[in-house]
């Protein structure tokens, strides 16, 4: 399973977001991350379906789509009409995730779901064989830009382990504070697909920041010091 690279549109001008894709997708952006928050189970209110189908005219790059929102279920097909290629969705606020994940690969679309940096990789056991993916968050949910959570490294491996027990071919997604300087690092620990917002939409050139984390993924560029 190659890397993928997924700008999260999140740390981009939101008034120029067709620029914004078109100049990641020059980079190699492998999938468009566009984070969905409510105000309720996030502090941070965003995008919804509307501005999803908008971009979903100009993106040639699948979107992947993470909904941080507390009632997922009721929003999981005006997403996929929307466009969304890939939706995850909270461990958290889901007491009937195997429903919620089958409801949305009924849509045609692969399912994800995401674990807040405190939630316990346990929860994955009874749900990884239907799980298309597994996103981990290495900073707790709601903003661009915060700090790799550290511990995030370990949790990767575990999971990987975890998956590989439960012989699931689930993707392993990591999402919050990823950088040339831990790109490399997550990868070993078994993140095939890595979002990154700051890093990306933070530099004056989002294409070559795009390149350079690649590059930096996988090994190809030391991080600067
Ligand atoms: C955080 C979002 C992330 C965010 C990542 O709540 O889920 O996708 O955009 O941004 P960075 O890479 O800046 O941490
Ligand atoms: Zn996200």
């Amino acid at each position: 399973m190659s890397l993928r690279i997924a700008p999260s549109i999140l740390s981009a001008d939101f008034a120029a977001l067709g620029h914004a894709i078109a100049a990641v997708e020059r980079g190699g952006a492998d999938l468009i991350h566009v984070d969905v928050m409510d105000g309720h189970f996030v502090p941070n209110i965003t995008i919804g379906p509307p501005v999803v189908s908008a971009i979903k005219r100009v993106a040639r790059a699948p979107l992947d789509v993470h909904l941080m929102i507390s009632d997922p279920d009721r929003y999981i097909e005006a997403f996929a009409q929307a466009g969304a290629s890939m939706m995850s969705v909270h461990r958290e606020v889901l007491p009937h995730l195997h429903r919620t994940i089958h409801a949305i690969k009924a849509l045609g679309v692969k399912a994800g779901v995401v674990l807040n940096p405190a939630t316990p990789i346990a929860s994955l056991e009874d749900i990884a064989a239907d799980v298309d993916y597994v996103l981990i968050m290495s900073v707790n949910p709601g903003f661009g830009g915060q700090t790799f959570i550290p511990h995030s490294e370990a949790k990767l491996r575990e999971t990987r382990a975890l998956l590989d027990r439960a012989r699931s071919r689930a993707v392993i997604e990591v999402d919050g504070g990823i950088s040339l300087h831990n790109a490399a690092r997550v990868v070993a620990a078994g993140a095939q697909v890595l979002v990154a917002g700051a890093a990306i939409f933070g530099t004056s050139d989002p294409e070559r920041a795009t390149l350079d984390l690649r590059a930096a993924a996988t090994g190809g560029i030391a991080a600067p010091r």
